[in-house]
């Protein structure tokens, strides 16, 4: 049986990644996840797993490095998928510092815990040890709105934001390793995810909250910055994969050729919103085209990304399954039905965040 090792797994993307790997693997995998539970994490997402005598869970920071050994120290284990990191760029403008500590320091804690476990006297490492880290598609830069430009494994590095600097700082940590070590790696670039328990910061969950709540929708600029959209399960899917049929030390772009203006999203948004409430639902009366309000553009904001996925096809088979259309509809519900989660997550410091983030909406 192998033992996974998942860092932020009580976040967006983690918890929705060990969800998957229990419905793929059953009782056949044993995940610790270990997460410091900041604003992003939210043991809410894994209340189904308490008592799964398969997972456990382990509150610590991962620039913790005497926390981070002792479960090296205490497991045998197999695999590392590596998610914990400060992810939202509109924080990382305000705040950077944070996003350095996290995303390199912690990932640099990770790395040289993962050597020290798996690492054989002779420099060589354990059989069948694999780290995977996850990154994204925003440490590429931004491309033009040219329709035909996309980034693949060779595009040349170009971070804007101090999120994507953080994450591309730690990505090249991880090739270091990889050229330094042969330390048993893998690192995969993702585009944007959407789907359930992602946190309402982020476009599409926001503009879903604040349309069931009539809440003005605040669209950066003119609203034609493009995004690359995956379901999350489709990613899910591809780390997996990635993990076991990958080429060690290999780097692999994740992305389903999904282009969308972010206009375009809201306008989805509310459209779907109309479709799917029942009359009956007085929150449908909220819902409305009137509440899109345009406000100042981010800083730097970058304008287009899109993933070239030829690679992680081609060598693993690796495709999405989820359509956007399906997707954004299976979406949109999960948030209809779990409002609770919803409240939850919005109360206190979230609060603050959006008065003073979005002061002029
Ligand atoms: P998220 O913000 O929802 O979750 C991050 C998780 O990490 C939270 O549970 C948080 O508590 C935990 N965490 C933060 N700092 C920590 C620390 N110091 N120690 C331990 N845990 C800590 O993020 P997400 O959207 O799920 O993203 C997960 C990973 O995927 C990130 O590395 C991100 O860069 C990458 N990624 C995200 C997207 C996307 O669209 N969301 C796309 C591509 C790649
Ligand atoms: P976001 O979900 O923050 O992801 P990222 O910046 O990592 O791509 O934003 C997606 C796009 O939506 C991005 O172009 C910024 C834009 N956006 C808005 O227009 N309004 C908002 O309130 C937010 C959060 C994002």
């Amino acid at each position: 049986m192998k033992t996974y090792l998942v860092t932020g797994g009580a976040g967006f993307i983690g918890s929705n990644y060990i969800h998957y790997m229990f419905r793929k693997y059953g009782s056949d995998i044993k995940i610790i996840n270990v997460d410091k539970l900041t604003y992003a994490g939210n043991l809410e997402n894994l209340k189904d797993l308490e008592g799964n005598p398969n997972y456990s869970f382990v509150r610590a920071d991962i620039c913790d490095k005497e926390a981070i050994t002792k479960i090296f120290n205490e497991n045998d284990i197999d695999r590392v998928v590596h998610f914990a990191a400060e992810s939202h760029v509109d924080r990382s403008i305000k705040n950077p510092e944070v996003f350095v500590n996290t995303n390199v320091l912690g990932t640099a804690v990770m790395l040289n815990a993962a050597k020290a476990a798996w690492e054989n006297e002779d420099g060589s490492f354990k059989e069948g040890k694999k780290f995977l880290h996850v990154s994204t598609d925003e440490v590429y830069g931004s491309l033009p709105d040219d329709g035909k430009s996309y980034f693949y494994e060779t595009t040349p590095y170009s971070p804007h934001s101090p999120y994507s600097a953080s994450k591309a700082s730690s990505d090249m940590l991880v090739k270091a390793y990889i050229d330094t070590y042969h330390f048993p790696a893998n690192i995969t670039n993702c585009s944007n995810n959407y789907g359930p328990y992602q946190f309402p910061e982020k476009l599409i969950p926001l503009m879903i909250n604040n349309a069931l709540h009539g809440k003005s929708l605040p669209v950066y600029g003119e609203g034609k910055n493009i995004r690359d959209w995956l379901y999350v399960d489709d990613h899910a899917k591809g780390i997996d994969m990635v993990q076991e049929k990958g080429r060690l030390g290999e780097t692999y772009n994740i992305g389903g050729h999904n282009e969308k203006r972010n206009i375009e999203i809201v306008n989805i948004i509310i459209e779907t919103l109309q479709e799917i409430l029942p009359d009956s639902d007085p929150r449908k009366k909220n819902v409305s085209k009137d509440l899109i309000t345009h406000v100042e553009d981010r800083k730097g904001h970058d304008l287009r990304y899109a993933i070239a996925p030829d690679k992680i096809k081609a060598e693993i088979g690796w495709e999405p399954e989820t359509m956007f259309k399906d997707g954004i509809k299976k979406t949109i519900k999960w948030y209809l039905e779990n409002e609770d989660w919803m409240k939850n997550v919005t109360s206190g410091d979230y609060q603050k965040y959006y008065e003073e983030m979005y002061k002029q909406a």
